[in-house]
């Protein structure tokens, strides 16, 4: 343990297992956790499990704000109206499972093993079949097999198999990342992604859909806001959408990663902005 006396006030600083503490003397009552330091919570964020799409590790040190149109509850009135869904990339199959009502068949793939068997046990005995599809199309479904088709945050957007996947008259309702979305934090570690942004611009997303012979319903962005408390959080965040960095792992990022960390030490927080998109596409009937 190393300790310090800072200031005529007697403040005792001193630093133990990797926190920094500080004590108010004389009276020595009052103690402070300070900050922690880097390197312990970057080590503490690298070891923690990122499975399934639970963010409570993150309670008290991060915030993301959520967009006005609330996805689930839109999702949960769609489901209680269709026959047959789809649920593409589940995860952990969180945000399915907090819907009141399933239509008859009721599937929901997902790609990633560890999420797989846990959108399974959460959704098997609620009678949505899980399947564990590769991370491309095609989904091992027949053409039309569903009326309604949900995905939220989809890593990637197969336009072309949720046309063949749908019923004429059917619908894909979706909530989608947007153009530019967490774009301060993506460049203080990686640098500008204009390309990258690009492909999430709301006309960039309607032509796709188009492309594949589907009609926007509706498409609208909201920008929101995320705030970082500490460096842990946002390594955490970083591991768990491993699609924002790509391959993120800490030690290549170090130097920016302590970069980061000073400025939130400064600063008392990092701020960043997620762009959300609601997404509702229909396939048009064989007549129209
Ligand atoms: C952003 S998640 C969305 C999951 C779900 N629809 C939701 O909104 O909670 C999209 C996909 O990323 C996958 N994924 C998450 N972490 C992953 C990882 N570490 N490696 C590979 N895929 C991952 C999920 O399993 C899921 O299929």
């Amino acid at each position: 343990m190393k300790a310090s006396t800072l200031g005529a006030s007697g403040t005792v600083r001193f630093d133990f297992n990797g926190t920094t503490f500080v004590c108010n003397t004389p009276c020595g009552l009052t103690m402070t956790v300070m900050r922690r330091a880097f390197e312990d919570l970057v080590a503490e964020a690298m070891a923690a499990p990122v499975e399934g799409w639970d963010f409570s590790w993150l309670n008290g040190r991060a915030t993301e704000e959520r967009p006005s149109w609330g996805y689930q509850r839109l999702m949960s009135q769609r489901l209680a109206a269709a026959s047959a869904a789809l649920d593409i990339h589940t995860g952990g199959g969180e945000v399915l499972a907090g819907v009141d009502k399933f239509p008859p068949t009721m599937a929901a793939t997902e790609s990633w093993p560890p999420n797989a068997a846990l959108a399974t046990r959460r959704l098997h005995p609620r009678g949505v079949v899980v399947v564990a599809a590769p991370d491309a199309p095609p989904l091992p479904f027949a053409d039309e097999a569903f009326d309604l088709v949900v995905s939220r945050h989809p890593i990637a957007v197969w336009w072309d198999e949720i046309a063949r996947l749908l019923r004429p008259g059917g619908t894909y309702l979706a909530q989608h990342p947007g153009p530019a979305t967490v774009s301060e934090l993506v460049e203080h570690v990686i640098g500008p992604q204009p390309q990258l942004w690009a492909q999430f611009e709301l006309s960039a997303q309607g032509a796709q859909a188009r492309a594949a012979g589907l009609q926007i319903v509706d498409m609208r962005m909201e920008r929101l806001t995320a705030e970082f408390f500490d460096i842990g959080a946002v390594v955490y965040f970083l591991r768990k959408l491993i699609w924002t960095v790509p391959d993120f792992t800490a030690e290549p990022y170090y130097g920016r990663l302590r970069h980061l960390h000073e400025r939130i030490e400064a600063e008392g927080r990092f701020v960043t902005h997620p762009t959300r998109v609601l997404v509702e596409a229909r396939k048009p009937d064989r007549r129209s």
